[in-house]
């Protein structure tokens, strides 16, 4: 066995792996109150932005600006956002290349360094500069997910329609079709409640790499990348994907013991900081109910609740639940959206809330910088390559 070598760091050597508990800065943006299973923007909880009628737009324009507009700056910022939604040619482009040949998060992330390198001020880092590409991001993720679905179907890419409010066009752009009323309005409520979520993976990744004072874009890929993984946004289409893999109600028993057996986590539960339920999934459930029935798809809405009982009956003691991405799939599936398109729709909300964060900290930017507990060795001798 290896000797156990001595901490060389001089200092503080306590931590938390995963920087669990530490705090990264102030914000007046989100509230995570993981005790009691409770979402607030700026003051709002999610379930009255939901229901409130202003849809996504009012939801960005909170997050961004900091309060709820007035009618006529919430029919100004709708219009400013239905300008800015159209995306170049080159970037159209770019699209039909690489949509047929990767993962759609790929072509996202390749696609918002494409919008930087086009765009003659991106190098300029300024509150004014920043703000103004959030807004055209904001703008143009719907676009640029909706032209990804697509190429990949085969079907030519659909140029946005701004008569029309940034949901409907979007499902509209992914589909080709007007959306019913009622699945545009799921939709608009899908991306209120993943707009913003406290320092998560993908914002925290955004607002590190923003710190250095990097142009906006490069900041947004880093999120984007962040977002992908299984453990953050990419666990919605992880979540789909076992319910499948189970088929059957029936065999849900079986899957969990054998996943346990296996010590796997279960995909769509557990949540750093929600030791409660995770409001959005208390919203998304009867929905999921609801568009799987309708689609004929209601086995999967089955599996979940089952699931849901195993689970929280072995490790809901523990704190864990389900979390947003547990039933969101059910219902994007039941809208025939593709699996691997769930977490570009989780990006497309969540833009908004990058934005807001990296807004925020920017006038009082401090590089983030840690340190981590040095382990090795430091009086190593070298020895010549052909000697070893
Ligand atoms: N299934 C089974 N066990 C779990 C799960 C799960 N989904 N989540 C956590 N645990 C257990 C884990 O095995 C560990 O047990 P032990 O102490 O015996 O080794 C303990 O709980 C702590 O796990 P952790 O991974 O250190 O906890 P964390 O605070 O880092 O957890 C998490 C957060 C989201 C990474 C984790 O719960 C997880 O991996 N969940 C599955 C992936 C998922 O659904 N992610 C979406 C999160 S919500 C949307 C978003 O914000 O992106």
């Amino acid at each position: 066995m290896a000797e156990e070598k001595p901490r060389q760091f001089v200092g503080k050597t306590e931590f938390k792996k995963g920087l669990e508990g530490a705090i990264t800065n102030e914000s007046s943006i989100s509230y995570v109150d993981g005790t009691n299973g409770k979402l607030i923007y700026r003051g709002f909880s999610i379930d009255d932005l939901c229901s409130g009628g202003g849809g996504f737009e009012e939801t960005a324009y909170l997050l961004i600006d900091g309060e709820l507009p007035k009618k006529e700056q919430f029919d100004a910022f709708c219009k400013n956002l239905a300008a800015r939604r159209a995306i170049p040619q080159e970037v159209k482009d770019l699209i039909t290349q690489l949509a047929p040949k990767t993962h759609p998060m790929n072509t996202l992330r390749t696609a918002v360094s494409m919008l930087g390198c086009l765009n003659k001020n991106e190098f300029e880092v300024n509150i004014d500069n920043n703000l103004d590409i959030s807004l055209s991001l904001t703008a143009q993720f719907p676009t640029v997910v909706g032209a990804i679905q697509r190429i990949r179907k085969g079907q030519p890419i659909v140029d946005p329609d701004p008569s029309l409010g940034h949901s409907e066009d979007f499902m509209r752009m992914m589909t080709g079709e007007p959306a019913d009323a009622r699945t545009a309005e799921v939709m608009d409520m899908a991306l209120i409640i993943h707009a913003e979520h406290g320092m998560n993976a993908s914002t925290f990744s955004a607002m590190v790499t923003n710190s250095s004072l990097t142009d906006m874009y490069s900041s947004i890929c880093a999120g984007i990348g962040s977002l992908k993984g299984p453990l953050h946004g990419g666990a919605n289409e992880a979540t789909l994907n076992t319910f499948m893999e189970i088929g059957d109600p029936a065999k849900t028993d079986e899957w969990f013991s054998a996943t346990k057996e296996k010590k796997q986590k279960v995909m769509g539960f557990g949540h750093r900081v929600y030791k409660a339920y995770d409001p959005r999934a208390v919203i998304f459930d009867p929905i999921a109910k609801e568009f799987s029935e309708r689609a004929g798809s209601g086995h999967l809405h089955e599996i979940a609740k089952k699931l849901e009982t195993l689970v929280v009956a072995d490790l809901g003691g523990r704190g864990i639940f389900p979390n947003v991405d547990f039933f969101s799939g059910v219902i994007y599936n039941a809208m025939g959206i593709d699996t691997d398109m769930f977490t570009p729709i989780f990006a497309v909300a969540r833009i908004a809330g990058w934005a807001a964060r990296i807004l925020e900290y920017l006038p009082e930017n401090r590089l983030f910088r840690p340190r981590a507990v040095y382990v090795g060795d430091l009086e190593s001798s070298y020895t010549l390559i052909d000697q070893r």
